[in-house]
């Protein structure tokens, strides 16, 4: 019996213009027709927001964002505010992926004022977290998860992280066809949720959701979600395809 909801989440990364992205949701939502004991998002990229929010409305599906910025309004051209995404009717928003850290500055500073941001506006924030090979290689996975979390968290109070998620993604394992071994992601997952524990008391960490991303496929979801801590998985290239994310979403 498990304690936790699990949440099975898609990044659609940038893929799917509004109309692939409607064409998706039509396809998809017959074959998870029925799935009542687990959550499930989608995230396509800010142009398909609104269309399938429309198409998701008053379904069991929920629609997130990819990213934010931290102000509510102003002259900062490029960027999309939290207000904007509840707007499309987004419930989920991903902060801090590596690919935001990567290749376009995405620091832990900003991945805190974000996630204070996506809080204020009601969204369930997804943080990611994870060790690039180089770090795992020279033993730093946990030190980096720590900093990460705590850099990431540290003006957040207990309250208003009552829904937050957070993603383990080892960098390594992103879009790779790598996974993490079900013991690198057991332990990778213990040790982040002791150290929310530690910040914000056990009741937030024991309810709190950590997914686990990376290579996620119909194939290992299973042996995955048999783990302990792991609460659920974001999936990107595997959610691309109805039939693949519904069967991930179907794991048992
Ligand atoms: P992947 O990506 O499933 O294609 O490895 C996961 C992610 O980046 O969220």
């Amino acid at each position: 019996m498990r304690t936790r909801r699990p949440l099975i989440a898609g990044n659609w990364k940038m893929y799917k213009t509004a109309a692939e992205a409607v064409e998706f949701v039509r396809q998809f939502l017959p074959r998870v027709d029925g799935v009542g004991d687990r959550d499930i998002m989608i995230a396509p990229a800010f142009p398909a927001l609104e269309a399938v929010g429309g198409a998701l409305k008053g379904t069991a599906v929920a629609l997130g964002a990819q990213d934010l910025f931290w102000e509510a309004e102003g002259a900062y051209t490029g960027q999309v505010a939290p207000r904007m995404l509840t707007a499309c009717g987004c419930r989920y928003v991903i902060i801090g992926h590596s690919e935001r850290r990567q290749y376009f500055g995405e620091t832990d500073e900003g991945v805190c004022r974000k996630l204070q941001a996506a809080v204020k506006a009601g969204l369930v924030p997804v943080m990611c977290v994870g060790e690039t090979e180089q770090e795992r290689e020279a033993g730093q996975t946990f030190s980096i998860l720590d900093k990460q979390l705590q850099n990431g968290l540290k003006d957040s109070i207990a309250d208003q992280l009552a829904s937050l998620v957070v993603a383990y993604e080892p960098v390594w394992a992103i879009g790779t066809g790598k996974t993490a071994t079900a013991a690198q992601a057991q332990e990778a997952h213990r040790f982040i949720r002791s150290k929310v524990a530690q910040m914000f008391g056990s009741a937030l960490s024991g309810a709190m959701r950590v997914l686990y991303g990376g290579s996620v496929k119909p194939e290992n979801i299973s042996e995955l979600m048999a783990l302990g801590d792991i609460d659920g998985a974001l999936v990107g290239g595997a959610s691309l395809k109805p039939d693949s994310f519904a069967n991930i979403v179907k794991f048992d």
